[in-house]
C-alpha cells in the first residue's frame, strides 16, 4: 500500500509499510524475522555502558533477600536472573513481556533456575494488584510502548508503598554518528528516532514518573556508544526502508555507510546516543495522580 506518514515531526515517507527494524519491539509476536530481534539484542546488550548501568539500576532498586520484585518487559530474561540471585533464597521475581516469543525465549534460556515466574503481559495492563511488588524494573522497554504514561502508572500501581520503580530508557533523539555527510545524517538519525514508538522517551522519564505520583526522583544520564557492526545492525534495515520509501537514494547509503566503514578500519568510528537511568519511591502516603 502506498501512502505517505505525515503525522507530527515524522519524515514524510512513500510506502507505508513499516521498517523490519527494531522498532518492532513494540510487536514481536508479529515481526516476520523474531531472530532478527533477538540477535539485536544479544548484540545491544554488550554496547559498553550496560553492565556499569545494570548495576547501578541494582543498586537503585535497594533489594534484599526476600523481596518479590517485577522485571518488566523482560526480552531475553538475563535480567530476571540476576535479580533472582538478589533476592534469593525465598523472594520471587515476576518476569513480564508482550510478547510470548520472548516469554518462551526467556523461559528456556533461564532453564532450571528457581525464584523466577514468567508470563506473558502487557505493561499496560498488569494482572497484579496494587503494591505487589517491593520494586519494579524496566529497561529499553517504554520506547516501545505507545502509552509510556500508562504504562508507568501501571507500574507505580502495582508498587508497594515506599518501593522502588527503576528504569533505564534511551533518547533516541540524541542519537549522534560522526559523518562528514551531516544532511544525510540527520536524515537518518531523526528518521529512527521518529519511527520508535517513543523516540525521546528518555528524557521525558523524570516527568512521567513524577506525573503518576512518584518520589525521591534521581536522574543518571550517560552517553552510550555502540560500535560499527553494532550500528550496521541497528540502520540497514531502517536504511533499507528509507530508500524503499524514496528518501534516501542507494548511492547515498553506501556512501554514508562506506565512509563509516573506513573509520571503523581506522579505529575512529563514533556513534551512540544518550540513556538515562531514573530511579523513584512510591510515596508512602500513596498521593498517585
Ligand atoms: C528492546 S527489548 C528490551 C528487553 C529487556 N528489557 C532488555 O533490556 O534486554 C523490549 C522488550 O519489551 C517488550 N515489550 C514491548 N511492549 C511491551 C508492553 N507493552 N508490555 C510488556 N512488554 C513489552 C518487547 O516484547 C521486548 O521484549
Amino acid at each position: 500500500m502506498l501512502g505517505l506518514r505525515t503525522g507530527p515531526g515524522r519524515v514524510v515517507m512513500g510506502p507505508m509499510r513499516r521498517p523490519q527494524d527494531t522498532t518492532q519491539f513494540d510487536a514481536v509476536d508479529l515481526a516476520p524475522d523474531v531472530a532478527y530481534l533477538v540477535r539485536f539484542l544479544e548484540t545491544a546488550k554488550q554496547v559498553p555502558g550496560f553492565r556499569q548501568a545494570k548495576d547501578e539500576m541494582l543498586a537503585a532498586m535497594r533489594l534484599r533477600p526476600g523481596m518479590c520484585v517485577l522485571e518488566g518487559g523482560c526480552g531475553l530474561g538475563a535480567d530476571a536472573v540476576e535479580l533472582a540471585a538478589r533476592v534469593a533464597p525465598v523472594g520471587r521475581v515476576v518476569a513480564v513481556d508482550l510478547s510470548r516469543a520472548m516469554i518462551e525465549e526467556a523461559r528456556r534460556r533461564a532453564g532450571e533456575e528457581v525464584g523466577i515466574t514468567w508470563q506473558v503481559a502487557d505493561l499496560l495492563d498488569l494482572p497484579f494488584a496494587d503494591g505487589a511488588f517491593d520494586a519494579c524494573r524496566v529497561e529499553t522497554v517504554l520506547q516501545h510502548v505507545h502509552d509510556p504514561a500508562r504504562a508507568l502508572a501501571e507500574v507505580a500501581r502495582v508498587t508497594r508503598p515506599g518501593g522502588r520503580v527503576v528504569c533505564l530508557e534511551f533518547d533516541l533523539g540524541t542519537a549522534m554518528v560522526d559523518s562528514p555527510r551531516r544532511a544525510t545524517t540527520r536524515t537518518i538519525l531523526t528518521s529512527l528516532a521518529d519511527a520508535f514508538a517513543q523516540g525521546w522517551v528518555g528524557r521525558q522519564l523524570p516527568r512521567l514518573l513524577a506525573e503518576v505520583g512518584l518520589v525521591e526522583i534521581s536522574i543518571s544520564p550517560r552517553v552510550m556508544l555502540g560500535g560499527y557492526p553494532f550500528w550496521r545492525l541497528l540502520l540497514d534495515r531502517h536504511l533499507a526502508w528509507l530508500q524503499e520509501s524514496g528518501v534516501l537514494g542507494r548511492d547515498e547509503i553506501e556512501g554514508w555507510w562506506a565512509e563509516l566503514a573506513e573509520a571503523h578500519a581506522s579505529g575512529v568510528f563514533t556513534a551512540g546516543a544518550s540513556a538515562f537511568l531514573v530511579a523513584a519511591t512510591r510515596p508512602a502516603s500513596a498521593a498517585r495522580r
